[in-house]
């Protein structure tokens, strides 16, 4: 064998070793827990073919409790760089065979290193999550290698799109870099995320708790809102990541890639015409109207089971990728709360970042009263929403279905906060508040002097509907100019897509400053 042949040679056995991370043994524990590998992930996530990986011959550089004598090539994390569909993304993915996955300093150095590549190139990051978090034998070095990540994530928000797939443990500040990313997918049954552990929860607060109670994927799905997305499988959550990439630009200077679109623009949909109940306070589902006008009914919900009084996702019309958003009458009427304008004012924010238009879907009583809101600080949290709208430049198309009232009239991109085309359909309903909060206000010395409680009946009944007359239509906010046409249900995909199209090159700035202070 010739000297270079040799040295080939010896190359291929440091790369065969360098993928079996910690080993064989610790590959098939890896397995029996349902768990993929750090390399079958990416894999999984990459075009055939497409990885090139980094820094596979890098090697922890610590000394403490004996770790000289144990070293891996790659040292617990793999890198590099690959496409999706054909466009690039930068991935690394944490090996849980070596160490953990727990984080030294090289172990973040390796991660730092395809942020700033990412950053360099406009191009999305993807990161997978599985480790126990700082190794503990590098203790400050582990910390800054955390510190120096989060710095990254928050110099890329909004430039580069930033995803985090929990497919493991995600526990202590490790949480906080995919808290910083764009969107958090986890899998369900192996993987959780939390601050502090059940241990530590028992020892300060008494509470016996499971990890999975505690920060399990169904838990942050519905209860925290933590998580995005929520798989059942590792497979599943990979094709979810591929999905959501395909919605998104590369970064803040591109649009996103237009999909092919076989799905007619002029396409009417009869249903609509029906699909609002005549008692005004019976609930349908805005998801059916959704799924009724985007293209071939494809719609990506994000943060489905947290505040599904709000609904947020994806879709296209004529293969132009679009946010939408949506009060949802199936669930509290549609009424925004807290949770309701936290979950709508970050993504209404994300699509502003990345160029994507807006398509907001309005139906919604009002913001939600009580004790409970105003004690959690609704007024802030309200003003979150009310922030988003008003300071988002990308094109904003918004169709009234049915209620509008009061401050969430306002909110819920009006033309007052720069809504470009705002439509209603002829059941919408635009007014201060809803006809029966009205009458009690207007009428309350009346309605209090009639004695006959069937006679106090029937005088609300006739208020109501006066009032109803007057207001609970689109007709005077059209008339007013507030909503630029009243359209017909079956045609609000054409109509929608029409004013995207007629969008494309809108052009508008906010005034110049470092940056704006949302209300936190
Ligand atoms: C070094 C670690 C490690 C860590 C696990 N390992 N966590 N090594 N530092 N943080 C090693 C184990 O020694 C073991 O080595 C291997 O990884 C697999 O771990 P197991 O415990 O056998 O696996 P499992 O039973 O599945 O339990 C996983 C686990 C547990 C729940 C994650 O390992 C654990 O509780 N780890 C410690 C978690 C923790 O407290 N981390 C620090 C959090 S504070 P061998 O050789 O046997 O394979 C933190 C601060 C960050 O992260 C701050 C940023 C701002």
């Amino acid at each position: 064998m010739s000297d270079i042949q040799e040295k080939v040679k010896e190359l291929m056995g440091y790369r065969e070793q360098a993928r079996l991370g910690g080993g064989q043994k610790r590959i098939d524990s890896q397995h029996k827990k349902g768990k993929k590998t750090a390399r079958e992930r990416i894999k999984l996530l990459l075009d055939e073919g497409s990885f090139e990986e980094f820094d596979m011959f890098v090697k922890h550089r610590c000394n403490n409790f004996g770790l000289e004598e144990e070293t891996y090539f790659g040292d617990g994390v793999v890198t590099g760089y690959g496409t999706i569909n054909g466009r690039q993304v930068y991935v690394f993915s944490q090996d849980f065979t070596v160490f953990g996955g727990s984080l030294s300093e090289t172990f973040a150095a390796k991660i730092c290193k395809v942020m700033d590549m990412a950053m360099k190139n406009g191009a999305p990051v993807i990161g997978i999550n599985d480790s126990g978090g700082a190794r503990i034998q590098e203790g400050v070095n582990s910390l800054s290698g955390y510190t120096e990540i989060f710095q990254r994530n928050i110099l890329a928000s909004g430039v580069i799109p930033q995803i985090s797939a929990i497919f493991g443990p995600c526990a202590g500040g490790a949480v906080y870099s995919p808290a910083l990313t764009d969107f958090i997918l986890m899998s369900k049954g192996s993987s959780y995320m939390f601050v502090t552990g059940p241990k530590v929860v028992k020892t300060v607060t008494g509470e016996d708790v499971t990890q999975e109670q505690l920060g399990g994927a169904s838990i942050h799905a519905a209860k925290s809102g933590v998580a995005h997305f929520v798989s059942e499988t590792e497979e599943e959550g990979i094709e979810m990541l591929r999905k959501l990439l395909s919605f998104l630009p590369s970064n803040n200077m591109e649009d996103a890639p237009v999909a092919a679109c076989t799905d007619a623009i002029d396409r009417m949909e009869d249903v609509l015409n029906d699909i609002i109940p005549d008692n005004p306070n019976k609930p349908y589902n805005v998801l059916d109207v959704i799924h009724a006008v985007v293209d071939g009914g494809d719609f990506l919900e994000s943060q489905a089971k947290f505040a599904p009084n709000i609904v947020t996702g994806f879709a296209r019309f004529g293969g132009q990728s679009v946010g939408i958003i949506a009060n949802q009458p199936k669930f509290l009427a549609g009424v925004l709360d807290i949770n309701a304008s936290r979950k709508a004012a970050r993504f209404v924010r994300f699509c502003d970042a990345f160029n994507i238009p807006i398509v907001t879907f309005v139906d919604v009583p009002g913001f939600l009263p009580g004790t409970a809101q105003e004690y959690g600080g609704i007024i802030i949290h309200g003003a979150k929403l009310l922030f988003a709208y008003g300071e988002a430049t990308v094109p904003k198309v918004t169709v009234i279905l049915r209620k509008a009232y009061g401050g969430a009239y306002c909110v819920m991109s009006s033309k007052h906060l720069r809504g470009d085309i705002n439509y209603a359909w002829p059941t919408a309903e635009i007014a201060v508040m809803g006809p029966k909060g009205a009458t009690e206000v207007l009428s309350s010395k009346e309605i209090a002097a009639i004695e006959d409680e069937q006679k106090k009946a029937e005088f609300i009944a006739q208020k109501e509907e006066e009032y109803r007359d007057k207001f609970a239509n689109p007709y005077v906010a059209a008339r007013f100019g507030y909503i630029d046409d009243i359209i017909e249900p079956r045609n609000t995909r054409f109509r929608i897509a029409r004013a995207l199209q007629s969008l494309a090159n809108k052009r508008l700035a906010n005034p110049p400053k470092k940056h704006s202070n949302i209300p936190l």
